[in-house]
């Protein structure tokens, strides 16, 4: 590579010829050579010109904001930046300062990691770069903190490389307007979105046409082809849009796939004396940790020796199944009644200290877990 050639241009020549138009392994989708003028001259006319880190081609200022804005809206940002910039004007600055300083000027942005990240980064720009960024994307993804897409953000708009950017908004957008099928988050569509994005780069384009392109993908997706409303009327793309032309607009992109939750199956004891039931009160951890609940056991044959020991007759019989879900694993109860006849003044001394009586009209002052809840409900229900 010659050495006269500015960053700028070393980034744009070291990335050219890249693009591709898929393999043999990824889909189809359909052709729209004119995808990146298109977006080119909607940026330029409708999207945003004036936020606090365009019109610059300071690699710090704009490596500051990427990783700010990465999972930070623009509003909550800017006075975040504003601080940053006035307390740490440079790499060097944010390098040199401790790291206290640099997390008590994050503190309310979250995801604190980033800001771990980025004092690492400035010091390693410091003191293995000079204190220069580099130019090409694949130096910059070395960089703590800095991704595919995060880098090719800094390197298009600092350096002029010819290099997609794929965040979430713009996954979106590739999902919409190519009608890209799969949760974007799985490898293999993710892959595939990787080499459609590449694809559709400007061919030859000048240091302004990258930022515009890769500033367009970003508004596109934040201003228009939001998540819950898109202002398809208003894109550029209305026309062409998979999405948009088949009303697909709240499939594309695929959701994530439902997990595949373990399900476990467990039998509750209602053991009713007139209007009273017997409550066992859960251990501290684990699930309705220190709630009242049923009496549980493995399986039915279990559950009738239960109720022996409660003073039953060991016969049970089968109320309707209900299915509760948790986060981790989906718990099938499968309920049976048990009667006892003795009135409410013989039951306290059928019971320890973690069992009690509870009047059907009572359960309010003791804590039942949600289902149930409903199932003695109902059983109150039944009863008048
Ligand atoms: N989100 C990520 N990068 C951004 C940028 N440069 N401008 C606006 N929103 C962004």
């Amino acid at each position: 590579m010659p050495s006269r050639l500015t960053p700028r241009a070393a980034a744009r020549s070291a990335s050219s010829g890249r693009s591709e138009t898929g393999t043999s392994e990824t889909p189809a989708f359909p052709a729209m050579p004119d995808f990146s003028a298109r977006l080119i001259a909607w940026q330029r006319r409708h999207g945003r010109h004036d936020l606090p880190w365009q019109n610059t081609r300071d690699p710090y200022r704009i490596w500051l904001s990427e990783i700010m804005l990465q999972q930070t809206q623009v509003s909550t940002v800017i006075p975040y930046y504003a601080r940053f910039l006035a307390r740490f004007p440079d790499v060097a600055a944010l390098a040199a300062a401790p790291s206290d300083d640099v997390m008590a000027l994050w503190a309310g942005l979250g995801y604190y990691t980033r800001a771990r990240n980025l004092h690492r980064c400035a010091q390693v720009v410091v003191e293995q770069h000079g204190g220069a960024f580099p130019a090409s994307v694949e130096q910059l993804a070395e960089l703590p903190g800095i991704g595919r897409s995060t880098a090719a953000a800094i390197a298009s708009f600092a350096f002029g490389a010819r290099a997609t950017i794929l965040d979430g908004n713009v996954k979106r957008v590739l999902a919409r307007v190519f009608g890209v099928e799969g949760f974007p988050g799985e490898k293999k569509v993710e892959n595939a979105m990787w080499t459609l994005a590449e694809s559709l780069l400007p061919p030859n384009a000048s240091d302004d046409e990258v930022s515009s392109y890769t500033q367009g993908l970003m508004d596109l997706g934040a201003t228009l082809c939001v998540r819950g409303k898109p202002d398809c009327p208003r894109c550029p793309f209305a026309a062409d849009c998979v999405a948009n032309v088949a009303g697909r607009q709240r499939e594309l992109p695929t959701s994530r796939p439902k997990k595949l939750v373990p399900t476990r199956r467990t039998w509750m004891l209602v053991l009713r004396d007139g209007n009273a039931v017997m409550l066992e009160k859960r251990p501290p951890s684990g699930i309705w940790g220190g709630l009242w609940s049923l009496p549980e056991a493995a399986d039915e044959a279990a559950l009738a020796e239960r109720a022996r020991a409660f003073g039953g007759d060991g016969a049970v019989s089968p109320l309707a199944p209900l299915t509760h879900v948790f986060t981790h694993f989906k718990l099938d109860i499968e309920p049976r009644l048990a009667e006892l006849d003795r009135g409410v003044g013989a039951l306290a001394a059928l019971g320890d200290a973690d069992t009690a009586w509870v009047a059907l009209s009572d359960l309010d002052s003791v804590g039942v877990p949600a289902p149930v809840r409903k199932l003695l409900d109902s059983l109150q229900g039944s009863l008048i």
